[in-house]
């Protein structure tokens, strides 16, 4: 088992089984936030039911998706998802010291070989990963803090998620750096996708060409989504409900 875990291909799959999983949770939390958007269609932005339970009749879709978030089945998934993210950090970064140690230190691509054909992104997974791992703890400061960590001390959390939303973009700043970070994103899932079925065996062609699409598609629906919530709150906090920032 330990030879396995330390072979090139057991250090690949490891990081690719735990990529999957962090796809999984991107869907998922993508999908969730996305519903502030639809609550700005609907009228709903801003709106939490005014007996602060959870799941209240009236609530904005946002709001009942971060309360079944707080659920005690989601949160017991939180330690794993944060071991998810641990391996994936830990691996990446292993597996790419290998990288430089076997192919000969960073000038590698200098010379002519298959990796130097390497898309872009290929190349600058490490780089892409600690841009977003860097934003990822700016992010954390923003929601999660507030939200389920004040829930895991016992203390008061925000109970209208909408006012995070607005307070968070209403500067113009926050929204570019994490536009920035969106953009990283897309990079390293666009070729951490088509990866990961490299890894696990999948290597005929036609399919590793479809992969790749899909790898794309995947990315940028999740990707579209973040950034329709980022400036879709950015547009709430500044000109459609500007008094939720005054009611912090
Ligand atoms: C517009 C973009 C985003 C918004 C509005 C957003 C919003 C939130 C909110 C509201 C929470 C707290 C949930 C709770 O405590 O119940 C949270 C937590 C979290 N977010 Fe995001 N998020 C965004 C993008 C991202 C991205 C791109 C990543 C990963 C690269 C990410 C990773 C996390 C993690 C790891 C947590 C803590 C675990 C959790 O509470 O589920 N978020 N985010």
């Amino acid at each position: 088992m330990a030879r396995f875990l330390t072979s090139s291909i057991g250090k690949k799959f490891i990081q690719s089984v735990s990529g999957a999983f962090l796809i999984v949770f991107l869907l998922l939390h993508a999908t969730i936030n996305f519903f502030s958007v639809l609550d700005s269609f609907t009228g709903k932005f801003g709106v939490a039911a005014a007996d602060d339970k959870l799941f209240s009749a009236g609530d904005g879709l946002f709001k009942l998706g971060c309360d079944f978030m707080s659920t005690s089945v989601i949160t017991i998934m939180v330690p794993v998802l944060a071991l998810g993210f641990v391996i994936h950090i830990c691996y990446g970064c292993y597996l790419t010291w290998s990288n430089l140690k076997a192919r000969g230190g960073v000038k590698r691509y200098e010379v002519p070989s298959k990796a130097a054909a390497d898309s872009w992104s290929s190349k600058n997974m490490l780089v892409l990963g600690i841009v977003i791992l860097g934003v990822l703890a700016f992010h954390l400061t923003h929601f999660w803090t507030k939200m389920q960590l004040q829930e895991f001390m016992g203390a008061e959390a925000e109970n209208n998620p909408y006012i995070l939303l607005a307070a968070t973009f209403k500067h113009w700043w926050v929204l570019v750096i994490y536009l920035i970070w969106f953009a990283a994103l897309w990079l390293h899932l666009c070729h951490g996708f088509w990866s990961m079925f490299q890894t696990v065996g999948w290597n005929n062609k036609i399919w590793l060409k479809r992969l790749r699409v899909i790898g794309i598609i995947v990315a940028t629906v999740i990707v579209i989504l973040f950034v329709a919530v980022a400036v879709n709150s950015f547009v709430e906090a500044n000109w459609l409900h500007p008094e939720l920032v005054a009611a912090i």
